[in-house]
């Protein structure tokens, strides 16, 4: 390493131009250096930078930047040299252990009293990387797209705090399918389908932020794991993948597009459930039209505004009274939906409430009769979501007649619970094992 060359400006408060900037990098919790873009040299770390690398001020300060960071990149720096954009990619900055420590790093230009700096905030993914080669390792990847299988995903999920404090917006799931994906197989062969699977997954990893993980989930779909994303983000980021799909000429086949279902985590959430709301919203993605994103933000604001949850393809079950029940509910639940617009009193609402109590209750009865009849072997579980569903309904229906709950959470909960957890996940899971039951 040679020596510093640079006027030691930083150390004099009086002329130092970087006085106002320390101020405030030195409170971040990401490291910030601050490179001279005419010299290339090192004029500011702060404090992050010094702890993560843990170099002494004087040690880097003056220093060339490559000598430090992104040592591989020294001749041909992609940002000052190929003008190329460098926003959270994965970089090395050297220890002074002498190892390079895995970075994510974000870069700008700055001016500063007219002078043009290079402003690299970063931080360590040191942790992030140890976990993702030991999940390697641990579960390989799908052979098909070379993209990390589900199993890894169910790992990664084992691990997470979903309710990180330093993270409040939790994570979200992207759920991406190809779009009427069997008409490739049937009019191309499998052969081209896989290529256009290949590509797919290319296209997704390509384009997807460093922090986040795709992932192969089976047949035509794929998922993604935003990490820290909120469902705006996660959005935005679907959409550029959905343009990004369309305007990508697939080998053989042509143009495809893909729909996109997302979910963010909510605090306490199994991820059984998450990745069920997640699931929902492709499907309605694709009910709506195909190429296009629902996210469940979105579908709960909507369903909210317009009072009518779609009848979505999802929930056809070959036991024709099994269907009409379900259809019935679903159009007690969007009558609830109904009354809440406009937000003003209706004498029939709790009527209503006690109304659709009474049909859910026989309408479990029946289903638990055709458990029997089918043998059903997870009729035990699903019995007791019955049960607990029974007990909620009962004990919100007395809060509301003493005024402790309003109406408008009971019909979040029955929206919630009964139509996009239970409706949708409990139950279409013994659809396979029902027979056609003529009326
Ligand atoms: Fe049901
Ligand atoms: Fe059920």
């Amino acid at each position: 390493m040679e020596e510093s060359l640079y006027p030691q400006l930083i150390n004099q408060t009086i002329n130092d131009p970087f006085k106002p900037w320390k101020d405030v990098f030195d409170h971040l919790v990401c490291g910030v250096v601050l490179i001279d873009a005419s010299t290339r040299r090192i004029s500011y770390a702060n404090r992050v930078a010094l702890t993560m690398t843990q170099w002494e001020e004087g040690e880097i300060l003056g220093a060339r930047c490559h000598d430090f960071i992104c040592p591989a990149e020294a001749d041909h720096c992609p940002f000052l040299d190929h003008a190329r954009s460098i926003d959270l990619d994965e970089r090395m900055i050297l220890g002074k252990n002498g190892k390079n420590i895995p970075i994510l790093k974000r870069v700008t230009r700055i001016e500063i009293e007219g002078r043009p700096y290079v402003l690299e905030s970063f931080t360590d993914i040191q942790a992030q990387k140890e976990r993702e080669s030991e999940l390697e390792t641990l579960y390989g990847t799908d052979t098909l797209t070379g993209l990390p299988n589900r199993a890894s995903l169910e790992k990664i999920i084992e691990d997470l705090k979903m309710d990180d404090p330093m993270h409040p917006q939790g994570h979200s799931l992207i759920m991406a399918d190809l779009d009427l994906f069997k008409n490739v197989n049937d009019r191309f062969g499998h052969q081209a389908g896989d290529e256009v699977l290949r590509e797919f997954g290319f296209v997704l990893k390509e384009s997807m932020r460093k922090v986040d993980i795709v992932f192969r989930w089976g047949g035509e779909e794929f998922l993604i794991f935003a990490r820290n994303t909120d469902s705006a983000t996660a959005s935005q980021i679907a959409e550029r993948l959905r343009k990004l799909v369309e305007k990508t000429k697939f080998p053989i086949v042509g143009h495809i597009t893909a729909s996109f279902g997302i979910a963010q985590s909510r605090p306490g959430e199994t991820f059984e459930k998450w990745f069920h709301r997640t699931d929902f919203c492709l499907s309605k993605a694709k009910h709506d039209g195909r190429n296009r994103i629902v996210d469940w933000e979105g579908f709960v604001s909507d369903s909210w505004h317009q009072g009518k949850i779609p009848w979505i393809k999802l929930l056809d079950s070959p036991d024709k009274e099994l269907n009409h029940q379900h259809k019935e509910l679903l159009h007690r639940i969007n009558e609830l939906l109904q009354t809440l617009i406009p937000l003003q009193e209706d004498p029939q609402r709790i009527a209503r409430i006690e109304a659709f109590i009474a049909f859910y209750r026989d309408h479990t009865q029946y289903e638990e009769r055709r458990f029997k009849e089918i043998s059903y072997p997870y009729h035990e579980f699903h019995e007791t979501e019955h049960q607990r569903i029974k007990h909620d309904l009962a004990l919100m229906k007395t809060k509301l007649d003493s005024g402790l709950a309003d109406y408008f959470s009971v019909v979040d909960y029955i929206v919630r619970e009964i139509f996009v957890y239970h409706m949708s996940m409990e139950d279409t899971k013994f659809f396979p094992y029902l027979e056609t039951k003529e009326s």
